[in-house]
């Protein structure tokens, strides 16, 4: 794996030569920094982090400010993956200006090297619009968790014929409209697959099976340390953090209560004649007349 800096282009030579790209969420520096390590591909800050650090129900309550705060965390410890800021909600619907200013908040403030926004040709006007300020975009189809009430809940997408090529027409729309990429959402490997194939652009899948240039996981699942009840077909596990975490910190609080911890090897050590001077002081204190504390200033 090469250690320069991934851009379209390399995303682009990916695609060419049949190479999956390796594609992650984080919201935080640590996290950035480990998956960079790793070798990831591309970094996205998603507006899942209003559910997997915000603790909010979806990922409607999350705002521009917020998810800033996380990009420029994901920004500082990635240092070779391309990172992808996600547009929340409000942040792109209202107008193609308050879109170019989000996406430009995202790209010239945290540092990111693109944005995702979710829809196809309902967004293809406020794609274009970013695009033409100069702002590499990705698109994203499918389950578009900003419009969970219209779709009816997490329900998995592209399930028919006509369904498919709804996806395949938005999909275009949104190529045209100049995004450099289309992450598809919750829909059948063949679903996805005729996505793909319609498109010259890559195409990326979080549950949409293997048939697409890369996999999208969200951090948190796969490491174990999302605290919600929804997890998805597609989850699969390579880490229990959240387990991990709970019991070392129950392991800490019974060390406390039982006088284990600190211990001599925590302390700071000094002289010995330091330290019986101290400990005569403690005494004398402790032997002193109580005197009437001043309160005045
Ligand atoms: O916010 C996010 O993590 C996302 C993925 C679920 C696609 O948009």
């Amino acid at each position: 794996m090469s250690t320069q800096k991934v851009t379209i282009t390399t995303l682009g030579a990916l695609k060419a030569r049949g190479e999956k790209a390796v594609f992650i969420t984080a919201y935080d520096y640590p996290t950035a920094t480990f998956a960079d390590r790793a070798g990831v591909d591309m970094i996205l800050v998603g507006d899942s982090a209003a559910m997997t650090m915000l603790g909010l129900p979806n990922t409607l309550g999350i705002t521009l400010d917020e998810m800033l705060v996380f990009a420029r965390a994901v920004r500082r410890g990635a240092k070779r993956a391309f990172v992808i800021g996600d547009l929340p909600f409000l942040s792109y619907q209202p107008s193609d200006e308050c879109a170019i200013r989000s996406a430009g908040a995202f790209v010239a403030d945290a540092g990111c090297d693109a944005v995702k926004c979710e829809g196809g040709a309902r967004v293809a006007s406020r794609v274009r619009a970013m695009t033409d300020a100069g702002i590499a975009v990705m698109g994203h189809l499918g389950l578009t968790p900003q419009n969970l009430a219209q779709l009816g809940g997490y329900r998995v997408q592209g399930k028919t014929r006509a369904d498919a090529e709804r996806l395949v027409d938005d999909a275009l729309a949104l190529q045209e409209a100049g995004v450099f990429a289309i992450l598809l959402e919750a829909m059948p490997a063949e679903t996805a697959a005729l996505v793909r194939d319609r498109l010259r652009v890559p195409v990326y899948g979080i549950g949409a099976g293997p048939h697409v240039d890369g996999q999208l996981v969200i951090s948190h699942d796969i490491l174990g340390s999302f605290v919600g009840d929804i997890s998805p077909r597609f989850v699969k596990r390579y880490a229990e953090i959240g387990r991990g975490v709970e019991e070392a910190i129950r392991e800490y609080a019974a060390d406390v209560r039982a006088g284990r911890f600190p211990g001599p090897e925590h302390c700071y050590a000094i002289a010995a004649e330091r330290e019986a001077e101290i400990r005569l002081a403690r005494h004398d204190l402790a032997h002193a007349p109580s005197t009437p504390v001043s309160t005045s200033v």
